[in-house]
């Protein structure tokens, strides 16, 4: 039925690229009406109720809610809170507050997966710098997805990235993932370790490149909820995630709305060969 290299990594045809990209541009819309809707006094649940009917609006799914019996659309975790977190209105935004949302909706069967992390109100600067970093190291991860290179070089761009400014945590235990015709297939996507590793890239392959930091330790754990990951120190981590496909004109970020063209063009042309060639919606 699907097509898969002998990785066992989905390849989508071209056709089947622009579904995922539908279905990236449902996670990327929603997501751009939750960074909006973050303000004091707003409850994860408040954001969880706005995700989820932008997404059917769209005739789309939430694709987390139901998934291993998590019940809710979105993700969020504030503060201390890795990934994970179940919304709930127990409490309350609070301004210095940073909350990591990850979203993920099915479209005609093709699935997007993005994450970011928002300030609420005025924070502190250590705060702003740790999601300028975490956002960074994504992109980095990101702009290794070219035909060729190999499966580790997403982790060893993020963890050189990140280790290349200050001293933060990396958790190792999770990462990112293959994606298409489910939100979680073949291959797990380390965000750290060595280069030139693992398969190659090839067009058509999709992935969420999705790196978590920490300000203190890299060690967490699990809370009673069963979902909820925090930090062991109980010091503040930042998650941000994008769907990407591989293509013959670079990376294409399905999850969001310019399909990476602005964050990429300044990051692939400082790169070895190819970076006049902006990839994005027309590169296809
Ligand atoms: N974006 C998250 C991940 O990649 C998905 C959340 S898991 C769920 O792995 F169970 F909440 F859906
Ligand atoms: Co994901």
């Amino acid at each position: 039925m699907f097509k898969r290299n002998r990785h066992g990594i989905q390849i989508k045809t071209p056709e089947q690229l622009e579904k995922m990209r539908a279905a990236g541009l449902v996670v990327g819309r929603t997501l751009e009406l939750l960074r909006r809707s973050v303000e004091p006094g707003i409850t994860p649940a408040d954001l969880d109720r706005i995700a989820e009917k932008a997404i059917r609006d769209e005739g789309a799914i939430p694709s987390f809610k139901g998934y291993q019996g998590y019940p809710a659309t979105i993700c969020a975790s504030v503060n201390h809170e890795v990934v994970h977190g179940i919304p709930t209105d127990r409490r309350p935004l609070r301004e210095g507050d940073i909350i990591s949302i990850d979203c993920g909706a099915i479209l005609d069967g093709w699935h997007g997966d993005a994450a970011i992390t928002v300030p609420v109100g005025e924070v502190a600067p250590e705060l702003t710098e740790l999601m300028r970093v975490t956002e960074e190291a994504m992109w980095r991860g990101i702009a290794a997805l070219t035909v060729g290179r190999h499966l580790s070089d997403i982790g060893y761009e993020i963890e050189r990235y990140v280790r290349s400014q200050g001293r933060y945590g990396i958790p190792r235990e999770y990462g990112g993932h293959g994606i298409g015709t489910e939100m979680h297939m073949e291959p797990w996507v380390a965000n750290h370790g060595r280069p030139g590793r693992g398969p190659r890239f090839e067009p058509g392959m999709c992935f969420a490149i999705e790196p978590m930091v920490n300000l203190g330790t890299d060690r967490t754990r699990v809370l009673d909820d069963d979902w909820t990951v925090v930090t062991l120190d109980g010091k503040p981590s930042a998650h941000f995630e994008h769907s990407v496909a591989v293509t013959d004109n670079g990376p294409w970020v399905l999850t969001a709305l310019d399909g990476g063209k602005a964050r990429l063009a300044r990051l692939l042309a400082t790169a070895e060969s190819g970076g006049d060639d902006v990839p994005g919606d027309a590169g296809l």
